[in-house]
């Protein structure tokens, strides 16, 4: 028996220390160890166990938190912290309005999910896109974005400094990548979207490009919960 429980702590212990080999040697260029790990586990979850679209999406890792306390600047260029979403829910992704492709999709299917909400629900939701390109994001070319996808969209920038204090809460990965071919930069970026809580805590991350009724799933799992 105790030979038994001795094998399993080992098999246990090899296999975490592989998941940190896999994601010390599958780093992206810039991202820290600890955000592959959560990748590997992500991958790992939607692969071989997906998470039900009821519980919607992938579960922090025991011990991990994110998110926290923060000061932004909203698309009315007022001053915007963690209490702006009124102790409520917020649905939240990380991108930059210049975006050619995935950050539209992302807050597209964030519109949908909040249309698929009963109107009490989305009453108690905020949808937010918080931009990684404060240098292009003012608060007016936010105010012009945001309002394509969601009235209620609240879009939030700041100063650099401000913006990458945020990205490192929530463990944002971004990072500016010129083309020769293009003569506007672009942002590489970290595609999650974020369920926030109170004291602006993740409660949960959704993988990228999911559906918006998976994201709608996830908010009502989570309004459920409070
Ligand atoms: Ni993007």
């Amino acid at each position: 028996m105790q030979r038994l429980i001795r094998a399993l702590v080992l098999l246990l212990i090899l296999g975490l220390g592989a998941l940190w080999g896999l994601a010390w040697f599958g780093r992206q260029p810039g991202e820290e160890l600890g955000d592959a790990f959560l990748r590997q586990i992500a991958a790992l979850t939607g692969q071989e166990a997906p998470v039900p679209v009821s519980a919607g999406g992938v579960q922090l890792p025991q011990g991990v938190t994110l998110g926290g306390p923060f000061t932004l600047v909203d698309q009315d260029g007022k001053p915007f912290t963690q209490a702006g979403f009124g102790g409520q829910l917020a649905v939240a992704y990380f991108g930059y309005s210049f975006c050619p492709d995935v950050c539209p999709t992302e807050l597209g299917n964030i519109a949908a999910a909040m249309e698929l909400l009963s109107p009490q629900e989305a009453g108690r939701v905020t949808p937010a896109f918080f931009t990684i390109d404060p240098e292009r994001d003012t608060p007016e070319q936010m105010k012009l974005y945001v309002s394509n996808f969601h009235p209620r969209m609240v879009g939030l920038t700041g100063t650099p400094e401000q913006v990458a204090e945020v990205a490192r809460l929530f463990r944002v990965y971004y990072k500016k990548v010129n083309r020769p071919e293009m003569s506007e930069y672009l942002m590489d970026h970290s595609s999650y979207i974020y369920l926030i809580g109170r004291e602006g805590r993740v409660r949960l991350l959704l993988r990228p490009n999911s559906a918006p009724e998976a994201i709608a799933a996830a908010v009502r799992g989570q309004l459920a919960a409070r």
